[in-house]
């Protein structure tokens, strides 16, 4: 049996649609970050710092060979390393080591970079187990989920994390952690439930 988990912060519809998935997707997982933690110095609608600016329509232009961004080469790859220098490094981003990017937020970028930086793709692929989730198989098959957002899918429930809830997509066969929150209430509501 292959059980693998990862973080869902999707919609459904990527679960559904998902064919050429790769685990990181750049619009909620790495987008936010540049957002927090580089705009100040590095977009055009604030400053543009090293001539650097990580806005959607700019970012294009420091993907690609002897660019920041390499990729599938995080480790050569400045903008990545940049962001993991030592605090005191001259060169870290952000500089002085002040609002650094967390260590979760140093692996996503790196693997979004390795998993060949698209700004498009994304989505629904395995990705290891955190131990905490493996859960042992809850009893009740298969019943329908409804997302806040109206989506439908089938998935057996396999347990609660937090305020997620893992569901094993049966059309994959891979357990998800949907965040309650994208649930509708009356899925919320079937979550609660099995668990009781
Ligand atoms: C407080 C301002 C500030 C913030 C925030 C900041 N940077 Fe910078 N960044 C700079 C400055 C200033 C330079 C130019 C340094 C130089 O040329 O010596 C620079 C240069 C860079 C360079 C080198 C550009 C080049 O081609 O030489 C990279 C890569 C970079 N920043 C990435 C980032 C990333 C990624 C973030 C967010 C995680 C970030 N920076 C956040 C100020 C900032």
């Amino acid at each position: 049996m292959s059980l693998s988990i990862m973080k869902f912060r999707l919609l459904f519809a990527l679960v559904l649609t998902a064919t050429t998935a790769s685990a990181v997707d750049f619009k909620t997982q790495i987008a936010p970050i540049f957002r927090l933690k580089c705009f100040a110095c590095h977009s055009t609608t604030k400053k543009v710092k090293g001539k650097l600016a990580l806005d959607d329509a700019e970012l294009p232009k420091q993907i690609g060979p002897g660019k920041n961004i390499i990729p599938g080469e995080a480790a050569k790859s400045t903008m990545w390393v940049n962001c993991t220098l030592d605090k005191d490094d001259s060169d870290v981003m952000p500089p002085e080591g002040k609002n650094r990017l967390t260590d979760e937020e140093v692996e996503i970028f790196k693997a979004w970079i390795n998993e060949g930086a698209s700004l498009t793709g994304g989505g629904a692929a395995p990705a290891p187990a955190p131990a905490a989730a493996m859960l042992p198989a809850a009893a009740g098959g298969v019943q329908k989920w409804t997302s806040s957002d109206g989506k439908v899918i089938e998935a057996q429930f396999m347990g609660l994390e937090g305020d997620g809830v893992l569901l094993k997509i049966q059309a994959t066969g891979v357990t998800h952690i949907v965040p309650l929150a994208r649930l509708s209430p009356e899925s919320q509501e079937q979550a609660k439930t099995a668990t009781k």
